[in-house]
């Protein structure tokens, strides 16, 4: 079972998944927790390569295809992996995050970053995916009262750029509405987990 999670910066979604995925430990289940970009140490390379405020001038197409080298690595060294040994995956951001943000906010097109993507992925699609919902305004918000967190090359992009980002979002949802569950993310954080975990459960009690 292979779950990702998706949402604008600032949805909370990184908080609820660590407790998601201490919980499902707790009951038992074998689960590896990982995110992109990043992952392995290579693909943890490329991820600094690709938030570096310092990459003023990195292309946006050169963006886009860094983004699917780390998810193809990360997939061949611990995703394909777990998959196969049977272990639920839980992973903050994948495919969808890339035709939200170079897809839609970056003006590449869906359906050309979708094409990298599924060569990058060859067609691994998740099995669930949940989308955290929550306005940029709101997502913009939480970050800057986040005094711990310093803001990288994408977080210091314009109030524009996550406007489309959040956008896109919604139409790759409708897209993909068998896979792709939305979860309103404007609430408190027991009630997103909450919600998370009962959709979550439903779908393991699903494949029992
Ligand atoms: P990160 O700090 O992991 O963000 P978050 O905690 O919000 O998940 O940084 C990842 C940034 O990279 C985030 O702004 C979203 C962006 N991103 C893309 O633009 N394309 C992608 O394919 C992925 C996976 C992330």
């Amino acid at each position: 079972m292979f779950i990702t999670f998706e949402g604008p910066d600032g949805s909370g979604k990184s908080t609820i998944i660590k407790k998601l995925y201490e919980e499902l430990v707790k009951e038992g289940y074998d689960i590896l927790l990982t995110r992109e970009p990043g992952g392995t140490p290579i693909s943890e390379k490329i991820r600094d390569i690709i938030l570096d405020n310092n990459n003023t001038n990195l292309d946006y197409r050169t963006e886009a295809l860094l983004y699917a080298a780390s998810r193809r690595q990360h997939l061949v060294e611990k995703i394909w992996p777990a998959l196969k040994r049977g272990e639920i995956v839980l992973c903050d951001r994948y495919l969808d995050s890339s035709l939200a943000y170079q897809g839609g906010a970056r003006k590449l097109g869906i359906k050309n970053i979708l094409d990298i993507n599924l060569f990058a992925t060859e067609k691994t699609y998740p099995d669930l995916t949940i989308f955290f919902d929550v306005s940029p305004e709101v997502g913009l918000s939480r970050l800057s009262h986040d005094k711990k967190r310093i803001a990288d090359r994408l977080d210091n992009e314009t109030s524009n750029f996550h406007d489309s980002v959040y956008k896109t979002f919604l139409e790759v949802c409708d897209m993909y509405p068998e896979r792709i569950i939305k979860i309103d993310a404007s609430k408190s954080i027991d009630e997103v987990y909450n919600e998370a975990y009962t959709i979550i459960k439903k779908k393991l009690d699903e494949l029992h």
